[in-house]
């Protein structure tokens, strides 16, 4: 789908790696609402791009605050073309630590904005690209762009809870291809590695050094923008359905 003039909605956009598809998106002529909880990245990124960017406040994970978002989209740009899921939280615990068994709340908390919240934006976007007449030639109503992690299969210990999630994204990829081939929309999943992010920033530096040195080539983070190009590439490629993609030089995460 050529993403000029198209309306896409980026979650977790006020940030990292939805930030970087946001400013992609912008320079290939769409447009592009902030799906996020952060205020003041939000806002400050909608207030640079007037006319082309929006913030709005969302909850992923909550019904009625979704719901509104998709609202607002469609007041405010008419449609919705693709859909970009980057809203994720992080967080480590082994499943019996020193203080015992790992929290159900912690567990819930990390599954509810990374899968749930999800699965929650995917069916309400996808429900407004059904009403969408498909782009000329290509036969398409929109592109769903979900991220994963490469924690998915090679979660390292203390990320039960996020692999948990991250597997339900990947596991999402085929049956929502299925589901929306005969309307035209499409549906890939990207696994990251290590990014340079705000999420990845709160890693202690010995930590972040040590990863560095399990990596292949290039032997250091993902750039943001390398991540965004690969969702342009997505959007843009007709031809690439059902697919979960890895994004991280070739590393093989350790157990820790
Ligand atoms: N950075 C990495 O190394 C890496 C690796 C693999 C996967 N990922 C995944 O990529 C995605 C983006 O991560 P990032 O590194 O850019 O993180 P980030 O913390 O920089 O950005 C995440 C954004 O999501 C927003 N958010 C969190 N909970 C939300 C909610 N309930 N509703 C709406 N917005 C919410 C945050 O406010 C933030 O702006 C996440 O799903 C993360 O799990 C990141």
């Amino acid at each position: 789908m050529n993403i000029d003039n198209k309306i896409a909605i980026i979650t977790g956009g006020a940030s990292g790696l939805g930030q970087a598809t946001a400013e992609r998106i912008l320079a290939a002529g769409g447009k592009v609402a902030i799906f996020d909880l952060d205020d003041q990245r939000g806002q400050a990124f909608a207030d640079a791009h007037p006319g082309n960017a929006i913030y709005v406040k969302v909850n992923v994970a909550d019904e009625a605050s979704a719901e509104a978002g998709i609202a607002a989209v469609i007041e405010a740009f008419g449609t919705i073309h693709i859909c970009v899921n980057c809203a994720g939280i992080g967080g480590g615990t082994r499943i019996v630590g020193r203080k015992g068994p790992h929290s159900m709340e912690a567990f819930m908390r990390i599954l509810n904005v990374n899968l749930v919240g999800t699965f929650n934006i995917i069916r309400l976007a996808a429900a407004q690209m059904l009403k969408n007449d498909p782009v000329a030639k290509s036969g398409e109503r929109g592109v769903i762009v979900n991220t994963a992690s490469i924690a998915a299969t090679e979660g390292q210990m203390g990320q039960v809870a996020y692999a948990a999630s991250k597997a339900g994204v990947v596991g999402m990829t085929l049956p929502l291809t299925r589901d929306l081939a005969e309307h035209g929309v499409r549906v890939c999943a990207i696994m990251p590695g290590l990014f340079e992010t705000p999420l990845v920033s709160t890693l202690p530096q010995e930590v972040r050094d040590y990863l560095v040195t399990t990596m292949e080539f290039p032997k250091r983070g993902g750039d943001p923008a390398e991540f965004a190009a690969l969702v342009g590439h997505i959007i843009e490629n007709p031809y690439l359905n059902g697919e979960v993609i890895r994004l991280d030089g070739g590393t093989r995460p350790p157990p820790r």
